[in-house]
């Protein structure tokens, strides 16, 4: 399964999701994660600690891509028209990563419009969602749905863990702190959402 990351949006959690989501996929079939990002963060990422799958950068991927079962797609920001086609045809499954704020959700409306005509399936995973009792979460779940857009029933929190982890070069399931596991469990959940 080719697994693709992309926003048009910076700083939504795609290198994040695209990480957490190839640890995922590791504990179900040999995973590559593609660094297509020229700021290299999952492959900095990987090399400040230890990741539970292989990293490669989008030339070395073309020789190792055969030999793993599972390829997550990290892209860099604000691909043009026809890259984001590229992109989208070129996998089996896209995730649209966008925060709740509504400059990111203007951003995601956008992608989703220029992805129309183009055989592609995609849904939009809400990331950095800020804790209760603020609403912006379930405020951007409602504009995206009466929009008619697929949506994870998961949304992935906003937790410092995930920042530590990026530091300690590990998934957050390394990292020792008390929402660790919470954190965890919400990539898990999209996992599955994604393999059903
Ligand atoms: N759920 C989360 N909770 C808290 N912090 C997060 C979460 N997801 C991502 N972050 C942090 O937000 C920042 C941006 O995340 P990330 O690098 O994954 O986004 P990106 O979309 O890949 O950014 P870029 O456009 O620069 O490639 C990072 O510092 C990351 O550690
Ligand atoms: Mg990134």
């Amino acid at each position: 399964m080719i697994v693709t990351v992309a926003a048009f949006k910076g700083g939504v959690g795609k290198s994040t999701t695209a990480l957490h989501l190839a640890t995922y996929l590791q504990t179900k079939a040999d995973t590559l994660l593609v660094d297509g990002d020229l700021n290299r963060s999952a492959l900095d990422w990987s090399n400040r600690g230890s990741l539970p799958f292989k990293v490669a950068d989008e030339e070395e991927a073309i020789s190792l891509a055969k030999l793993y079962e599972h390829i997550v797609i990290d892209t860099p920001s604000r691909p043009k028209t026809d890259e984001l086609k590229k992109l989208a045809r070129g996998c089996d499954f896209l995730v649209i990563p966008t925060t709740p704020d509504a400059i990111a959700l203007a951003a995601t409306l956008k992608m989703v419009n220029e992805l129309q005509g183009v055989r592609v399936n995609y849904r939009i995973l809400l990331t950095l969602v800020p804790p209760y009792p603020n609403k912006a979460g379930e405020e951007a779940r409602e504009t995206l749905e009466s929009a008619g857009l697929p949506i994870f029933k998961t949304a992935i929190r906003r937790l410092t863990v995930f920042q530590h982890a990026a530091l300690e070069g590990v998934p957050v399931n390394g990292v020792k702190d008390a929402y660790a596991q919470i954190a965890w469990r919400g990539y898990v959940e999209v996992g599955k959402e994604m393999l059903s």
